[in-house]
């Protein structure tokens, strides 16, 4: 029996559509389209909420509607635009979706995000999410630039996965652990690009929740999510990034403030977000956007020939991948040799089961990382800056609406 549409979970007894056999047709399509355009993509973008501009900044793009990608889902919120862009640049080959899907939608969550299993197919081994979100910690801006340093993932504490049901491990194991997800030292080339492109003072550093939408949030649900230590609220990037962890790519999240959310229940009211609202603080931070990922891609494209120089064959020295997705067996996943040379290949960069191992590296042993102090997102070991003290949101005397 196929796999009936509209399920929200799969299961054991049908056939997977999130395996990589089901995938295997849409990242052919894309291989084939890339090579033609002499493409071999080695990092996706995932455009949030008004950031499809991103997309512009692309040269020699092939674009791909998302509707002629085979089992690829369609975007149908405002401000996403539906399309897979593979192009250049600095430096390095991305394959970028402008347009994402969201749960909202009607999407089960491996549906929302199969394209990152598609985009790891294809050579993918570094991942860039975007997305837009109200902001919680009453220090941040509209505009802000906050980068994810760790999350609260509502869906995943209800019970809901885009990697419940059957496990196909040739992505990566059953379990797998959430230390290092968002990657410190791509954080640190986020934070050394916008200093480069004088955008630093709009940098935060901090903690993301997700909630379904597509209502905005509740001042109830605002308060709860205060008093937990969040820092922003959006309504998508965690599915995407738990997928690609766990299929042992490296993520770098970035989330734009594109409202206050306000705990007060009369600014609330006189101040309710909307998504032209969201679609408008994009729009007025997209050249500094633009900016920022290019000279963040660029900063990632000479650390990974630092690394390849240094390391000859692309292994860190302390024994885990480098970004160039090469695992620690030895085996290559995107082209690149044992010799440390890059190959200009793009057909064998991925389509093959190409045996990736997780870069999350993790063992279930690791120290976690935040304790449970009530004050801080943070107890110091993690990087988050700039965490809001809990209890002077909590305690603002604003009475639940
Ligand atoms: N809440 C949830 N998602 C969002 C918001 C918000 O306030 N703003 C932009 N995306």
């Amino acid at each position: 029996m196929p796999f009936p549409e509209g399920s929200s979970f799969r299961s054991s007894s049908l056939p997977d559509p999130f395996s990589r056999e089901a995938l295997q047709p849409a990242a052919d399509y894309i291989l084939v389209k890339a090579k033609a355009g002499g493409h071999a993509p080695t990092l996706g973008i995932i455009c949030g909420s008004g950031l499809g501009e991103l997309a512009a900044m692309l040269e020699r793009p092939v674009a791909l509607p998302y509707a002629d990608i085979p089992g690829f889902p369609v975007s149908t919120a405002p401000g996403h635009q539906g399309k897979l862009i593979i192009g250049r640049l600095s430096g390095m080959t991305v394959i970028l979706m402008q347009g994402r899907l969201h749960a909202y939608e009607g999407h089960p969550l491996w549906k929302c995000t199969m394209p990152v299993r598609v985009m790891r197919m294809v050579g993918a081994n570094t991942l860039v999410v975007t997305n837009a979100v109200g902001s919680i910690n009453p220090q941040y801006q509209v505009g802000d630039i906050m980068l994810v340093c760790d999350h609260i993932n509502m869906f995943g504490l209800a019970g809901n996965s885009p990697l419940r049901g059957p496990n196909d491990e040739s992505f990566g194991p059953r379990f797998f652990a959430l230390n290092g997800l968002y990657d410190s030292k791509l954080r640190q080339l986020a934070r050394q690009a916008a200093e480069q492109v004088g955008i630093e003072e709009t940098m935060r550093e901090g903690v993301l929740t997700i909630s379904g939408g597509p209502n905005y949030e509740s001042v109830a649900e605002l308060k709860m999510f205060a008093g937990l230590g969040v820092d922003c609220v959006g309504m998508s990037s965690i599915p995407e990034s738990l997928v690609a962890h766990h299929c042992g790519m490296k993520v770098l999240a970035f989330s734009l403030v594109t409202n206050q959310c306000h705990l007060d229940p009369v600014l609330h009211s006189s101040a309710a977000p909307n998504h032209q609202e969201v679609l408008d603080a994009a729009d007025a931070k997209k050249g500094d956007l633009k900016k920022f990922v290019s000279k963040f891609v660029e900063n990632l494209h000479n650390e990974q020939q630092r690394d390849l120089l240094a390391n000859g064959n692309g292994i860190n020295s302390n024994g885990t991948p480098s970004c160039n997705g090469t695992t620690n067996n030895g085996t290559t996943s995107n082209g690149t040799t044992s010799n440390g040379t890059t190959s200009n290949g793009t057909a064998s960069n991925g389509a093959t089961s190409n045996g990736v191992q997780p870069s999350n590296g993790h063992t279930s042993n690791g120290v976690p990382s935040q304790t449970s102090n009530g004050t801080s997102t943070s107890n110091g070991t993690s990087n988050c800056k700039g965490s809001i003290n809990n209890g002077s949101l909590l305690n603002n005397g604003a009475v639940a609406s």
